[in-house]
């Protein structure tokens, strides 16, 4: 019999194509009761929250395998409490979501954005030296926050802009330190110092809100907070004053609370700030690798086999 497979959204042919022909997919809109009783595994794609009821709903199933690493919309308590696996995909996404980081980065230091506005415009209409100055990037200081495989990658890419790299986290990343000089610092230490702040840490309740009000008070004003993480992490009521106010000089962020936006949110109409609508991993190779591994966790767990990269 085929195995019943849940999807949260519709899925593009070159995700179907990597099922293999023993599974039937259900989106979960449109499963009826009937259908939700046989459902043996979820493929996880657009961050739904997951919850112990929606777990206990479906009776027979054996796994959820999550389409990427952070998995703060799934409750892993609950999941753990009933002994299903849940599978995800680190690794795969560090080098594309450092990218981004990077290119937040720069778009926020040099003016990316409203330099692309200016060229397209007429108002463009001669050389002028003393327009969109922006901020030096290379030899600036870089603030990593939560060095884990991503803030490794992201420290990596600085060594080429001769930055100096601080960063802070629950443990020391010795790696960082020996191979790419990566100085651990207390957090108010990161904030006061880096010219860019840069957030690359899980989001769960105790990285909730950890740049609010008092933390964007300690950054210097010429400084930029990118945000890669999940939008969670900052207190945007906080990041909207500060940019107003002009407490910090700009951000880019990949991610916000909520995602998206509204679409009249003040933050949307800051000229100071970049968003983008979470891109970090949106490579085609990226995105390829991370669709095979969520089918090779499913794969996996409903072999009977260990999930080759499981969570929880
Ligand atoms: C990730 O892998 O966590 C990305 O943000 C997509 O969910």
């Amino acid at each position: 019999m085929a195995h019943q497979i849940l999807i949260d959204q519709a899925l593009d042919q070159w995700i179907l194509d990597l099922f293999s022909d023993d599974c039937q997919l259900h989106l979960w809109q449109q499963a009826s009761p009937e259908v939700m009783q046989e459902i043996v595994g979820c493929f996880i794609y657009s961050h739904p929250q997951i919850d112990g009821a929606f777990m206990d709903s479906l009776p027979q199933l054996k796994v959820i395998s999550n389409f990427g690493v952070g998995v703060d919309h799934i409750d892993l308590d609950a999941a753990k409490e009933r002994g299903l696996p849940v599978g995800n995909t680190p690794n795969l996404l560090d080098g594309a979501t450092a990218d981004m980081a990077f290119a937040l980065l720069m778009a926020t230091a040099r003016n990316l954005i409203p330099g692309e506005h200016y060229a397209h415009s007429p108002e463009f209409t001669h050389y002028d030296p003393n327009i969109l100055l922006g901020r030096e990037v290379h030899s600036s200081t870089l603030g990593i926050i939560g060095l884990g495989n991503i803030g490794f990658q992201l420290a990596r890419r600085a060594q080429g802009f001769d930055m100096e790299v601080l960063y802070h986290n629950r443990n020391h990343n010795p790696r960082a330190e020996s191979e790419l000089g990566a100085v651990y610092v207390s957090f108010d230490e990161l904030l006061q110092r880096a010219d860019f702040v840069c957030l690359t840490v899980p989001l769960t309740p105790e990285t909730y809100h950890m740049i609010g009000r008092r933390q964007l008070e300690l950054m210097q004003q010429s400084a930029f907070l990118i945000n890669v993480a999940r939008g969670g992490v900052v207190d945007h009521d906080a990041l909207l004053h500060a940019l107003q106010e002009k407490q910090i000089a700009g951000a880019g962020f990949d991610v916000t609370e909520p995602e998206p936006l509204p679409r009249d949110h003040p933050l949307l109409e800051q000229d100071n700030m970049v968003i983008m609508p979470h891109l970090g991993s949106a490579t085609a190779q990226t995105r390829l690798a991370m669709a095979q591994r969520t089918v090779d966790n499913l794969n996996a767990a409903l072999a009977g086999k260990d999930l080759i990269t499981r969570v929880a």
